[in-house]
């Protein structure tokens, strides 16, 4: 059956999906923006799952319980800091999308939402993202057979209807 791509608008904290992304920074331990939204939402537990993993690289991904939250599980991500786009930022960027979907794959899960990763305090120009996270995501679909729905969860307007028209066009 393929996997439905949505777009939406809204908290992230709210989606009762099996798995809602973080995108958090190399520490693990919080931090402002969906990341302070998260760990508020989920409760002190997550930090106290968080705290033992060591931290996380760019672009690699970490899975920890939800807690408090409607989502089973967060995944926690590391997008790259926009210095100008020389820095591999692309290429980082879309290793968050590669390696959260890769232990969605390993774990079976069904459903995942995405928040648009490293376009918020990272700086990562919101267009390139999108159009990055939509084709990395439409990429890995096939070694992602379990997956059943990808939704990607915008804060703002202009985020939604970026979504929507990238996800109206077919693949190229
Ligand atoms: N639900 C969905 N999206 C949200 C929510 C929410 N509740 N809150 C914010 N966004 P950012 P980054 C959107 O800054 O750029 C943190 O301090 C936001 O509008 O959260 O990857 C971490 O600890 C934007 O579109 O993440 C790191 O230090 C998107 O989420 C750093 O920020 C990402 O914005 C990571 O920066």
């Amino acid at each position: 059956m393929a996997t439905l791509l949505r777009a939406l608008q809204g908290d992230i904290t709210r989606l009762a999906v099996t798995a809602i992304v973080n995108a958090a920074n190399s520490s693990l331990l919080g931090g402002g923006g969906v990341d302070g939204a998260i760990h508020r939402a989920a409760g002190p537990q997550l930090l106290e799952a968080c705290r033992p993993l060591g931290g996380c690289n760019t672009g690699e991904a970490k899975l920890t319980r939800g807690y408090r939250l409607p989502a089973q599980y967060v995944i926690h991500t590391v997008g790259p800091i926009w210095q100008g786009g020389s820095r591999d930022e692309a290429q980082r960027l879309a290793a968050c999308y590669r390696n959260v979907l890769a232990i969605a794959a390993r774990e079976g899960m069904p459903s995942l939402a995405f928040p648009c990763i490293g376009t918020g305090v990272y700086g990562f120009p919101a267009e390139q993202a999108a159009q990055i996270a939509v084709a990395t995501v439409r990429a890995c679909l096939p070694h992602c057979p379990q997956l059943e729905e990808v939704l990607f969860c915008c804060f703002s307007s202009a985020d939604l209807e970026r979504y929507q028209r990238l996800l109206s066009k077919d693949p190229c």
